[in-house]
């Protein structure tokens, strides 16, 4: 957190576009220095208020030659605070300080051998020549005033240049990705030896600085916290329990349609091993009963997220009546708190910068509005890995840590056609074999998501001396990155074995074992 050291501030990313920055700000944090990501169109003024220790200018998707080609208030070189250019950041500062961007025709994607050809803080660790990963069509041909070339390769005459006066770098090179031999060691001679950056940022110093904020904010308030099983939420209970104990209420809406063994799971680490006050909706049946004769996909959703809206505020009614201010609270005040697990890239992708006050419908979906909320967003300065970090730093089990995502509708979505508290039951039986036997196999972790699906139909089948006439399973399994594309997961064939037989033979109402090999697009993950 900024002090009166002007080095204290973060390291800035300014963002020109596709998901550069994001990767450069998280390899940033793996050195344990806080980043941020900041937009393009940010002035510099606005850079310099947030003291930051060091700017570095993204790669990004057009040529700087484009027209329009997103730019920088050029202010910021006139900082005294260190730049480095990465890719487009580098053609983008050469071309800003009157420097030359040619299209020599001739770009280089891919591995690359680069020469160093002169001395710069940032190559203190490197070998003269190494391999780099590069991504470029144009090429600096002519450096700027004050700058010298420090690297070249085959096509690119300038791979690395820097201004020694004014502590601005470029390297045309990617030193954020894997391929890039030493680009580690490139940043990290940045963050520490040009910025100065002490390695400060630890999962002990993210949760030290939450529990104080989460203090702060809430003072001595009532805040209520919706479990859901999955791990943003659980991350954020734990560390929100962590800065206010008592004041915390976590409440968890058995909808009938959780994962084997969630709700036991849920109830022994937050009842039993946390000891936070835990409200455990047992509402299976209202579920089945609101859902009985729903069948198409998109009703479902809707059924079951007002239903758990219209539960989740009967608890907080009660529990913000009972242990806060509803009656004190001004009118139009918000009288309590609520936990949302939002994290990093949803916040750099709304483009909202500040903590905001929001009435908890635009989240939750409904609350009537004496019921509004204060949001309390713990992890909203985090990357997924390292939400993952801090829980395990935090105590909680490996398994809601590293717990693969589930849709909120839970195995309502995965149940093609009427969802019934029977069905449901096979489904997460059948469920339960495939998670336990993937993990068996070490693949649960590769995997973006790995469950059973229940169609409609149903097939004929022998088994012992009778005919039968029951439902098919299917396996879906696919890897992933982000969700929005998926490939279906190439399973071990002794695998699937396994599968088919424990699914069959443990199941009752299965007799055939299907595997979904459809990527995405164009199928979904998930069948509704
Ligand atoms: P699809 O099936 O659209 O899913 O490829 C992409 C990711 O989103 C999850 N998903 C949901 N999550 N409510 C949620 O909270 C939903 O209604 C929902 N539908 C899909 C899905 O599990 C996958 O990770």
């Amino acid at each position: 957190m900024p002090g009166d050291d002007p080095r204290e501030g973060p390291v800035l990313v300014v963002d020109f576009g596709a998901q550069y920055a994001q990767l450069i700000a998280r390899r940033v944090r793996e050195a344990h220095v806080y980043s941020e990501i900041v937009p393009h169109t940010a002035m510099a003024a606005e850079l310099a208020s947030r003291r930051p220790a060091g700017i570095i200018l993204s790669g990004g998707p057009k040529s700087v030659n484009a027209m329009p080609a997103p730019s920088i208030d050029p202010a910021v070189y006139e900082l005294g605070v260190p730049i480095l250019g990465i890719c487009y950041g580098a053609q983008l500062l050469t071309q800003q300080l009157g420097g030359t961007v040619d299209r020599t025709g001739r770009g280089e994607y891919g591995r690359t051998r680069l020469t160093v050809t002169g001395a710069s803080p940032l190559f203190s660790d490197w070998p003269e020549s190494c391999e780099v990963w590069m991504s470029h069509g144009d090429a600096i041909t002519v450096v700027p005033a004050g700058f010298v070339a420090t690297a070249s390769s085959p096509d690119a005459p300038v791979a690395a240049l820097h201004d020694p006066d004014r502590a601005i770098f470029g390297v045309q090179f990617h030193p954020e990705v894997v391929h890039t031999e030493h680009g580690r060691d490139l940043l990290e001679r940045f963050l520490y030896d040009v910025c100065h950056c002490p390695p400060s940022w630890t999962h002990t110093s993210i949760i030290e600085s939450q529990v104080a904020a989460v203090q702060t904010q809430v003072g001595s308030s009532p805040v209520l916290c919706a479990l859901s099983g999955g791990v943003d939420s659980a991350v954020a209970a734990a560390l929100v329990h962590k800065a206010i104990g008592e004041q915390l209420t976590c409440v968890y809406v058995d909808t009938g349609l959780m994962r084997a063994n969630e709700s036991e799971q849920v109830e022994e680490t937050f009842r039993r091993q946390f000891h936070i006050d835990l409200v455990h909706v047992k509402a299976a049946d209202r579920f089945f009963e609101a859902l009985a004769g729903v069948t198409d996909p998109e009703t479902k959703r809707k059924v079951i997220g007002e239903l758990f809206i219209r539960i989740f505020e009967e608890v907080a009614r009660d529990l913000v009546v009972e242990k806060g201010n509803l009656d004190e609270s001004p009118e139009d005040e918000p009288a309590g708190y609520l936990v949302q697990g939002t994290l990093y890239p949803d916040v750099i992708e709304s483009g909202s910068g500040t903590a905001a006050t929001i009435k908890s419908h635009h989240n939750v979906g409904g609350l009537p509005d004496d019921l509004a909320f204060h949001l309390v967003e713990p992890l909203r300065l985090l990357f997924k890995d390292e939400v993952r970090a801090v829980g395990e730093e935090l105590g909680l089990p490996h398994d809601i840590v590293w717990r693969q995502p589930f849709p909120g509708p839970g195995l309502a979505v995965r149940i093609v056609g009427e969802v019934t508290s029977e069905r449901a039951s096979i489904l997460r039986a059948a469920d339960a074999i495939v998670v336990e036997e993937i993990r068996k196999a070490g693949l649960y972790r590769d995997l973006w998501q790995s469950f059973a699906v229940l169609p409609t139909v149903r097939t004929v089948g022998v088994m012992g001396d009778g005919r039968t006439y029951a439902y098919p399973v299917v396996i879906r399994a696919v890897t992933s990155d982000d969700a929005m594309t998926a490939d279906w997961a190439r399973l071990p064939y002794d695998l699937l074995e396994r599968l088919s037989s424990r699914i069959i033979n443990e199941v009752e109402g299965v007799n055939r074992v299907a595997l979904d090999i459809t990527s995405k697009p164009p199928g979904t993950i998930e069948w509704e």
